[in-house]
């Protein structure tokens, strides 16, 4: 199952079995969530393809850095939930990535979010963050995190504006860390990033604005990535009465 790349010091999954852990989180937490990070994959695969990181590995780690809403709606719980989880698998650098994708720092209290975490969960993530350095693979997937929404690329900035309606302020450090970030992976691809991650039009969501999830936050106040649909189902309990076949519960 594990999949050690050249070095043997970093694991993750192929990308087919990355595809259907993917799948199998949606129906225990159902929602945009699963298509938000299908699109940060694609976008991640075309970054690394021009910054000369490896695609596969870029693509797996976007798809799985919400793994952590597998488990329920939680603010900063989807990363400790994540972390616990792809660990529990021995997929350590998707389990770093639940967790860095969330940070520009290495200080807890750069989450933009609700601290809705225990304190064991918070220590957690202290701790990891403080342990580890940021590195390409983790830049480039908050990078992705920032401009993906769950039908198409987003405008990096509209994507941190609905942010900062929801929660009332954005961190500025934060916004001007995300803006750096698109800078730091422009000068290595020597292009512009909505060039880059538009490459295949046909694909009809890249390079375009995504609607779907605006129009549902415009009506209905709801989060458009991270909300469930309207349908009700929501909440790793509820999905496993529903999914007969679906291991919901949180790793030990
Ligand atoms: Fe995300």
């Amino acid at each position: 199952m594990q999949r050690r790349d050249r070095e043997g010091d970093r694991m993750y999954p192929k990308k087919e079995e990355a595809e259907r852990l993917l799948r199998e989180a949606e129906k225990c937490n159902p929602g945009p969530w699963g298509d938000h990070s299908r699109t940060a994959a694609r976008c991640a695969e075309r970054i690394a393809s021009s910054a000369g990181l490896d695609p596969e590995k870029a693509y797996v780690l976007g798809l799985l850095h919400d793994i952590g809403r597998k488990f329920g709606k939680r603010h900063l719980g989807h990363v400790s939930d994540g972390y616990a989880y792809m660990a529990s698998l021995g997929y350590d650098d998707a389990a770093r990535i639940c967790l860095t994708h969330s940070f520009h720092t290495d200080w807890i209290e750069g989450y933009v979010g609700n601290f809705d975490t225990s304190d064991e969960e918070t220590d957690l993530i202290r701790v990891k963050l403080r342990t580890l350095r940021q590195d390409d693979y983790d830049r480039l997937i908050r990078l992705c995190d920032a401009i993906a929404g769950a039908g198409g690329v987003m405008k990096m900035e509209d994507r941190m504006r609905d942010v900062r309606n929801r929660y009332g302020s954005y961190d500025p450090e934060k916004w001007e860390a995300n803006l750096e970030l698109r800078r730091e992976f422009e000068r290595r691809m020597g292009r512009d990033l909505y060039e880059v991650v538009s490459e295949d039009p046909s694909e009809g969501t890249c390079g375009s604005l995504e609607k779907t999830g605006k129009r549902r936050k415009e009506e209905d106040g709801a989060d458009p990535l991270f909300d469930p649909d309207r349908s009700g189902k929501t909440g790793a309990a509820a999905a496993c009465d529903r999914y007969a076949s679906c291991v919901c519960g949180r790793p030990g």
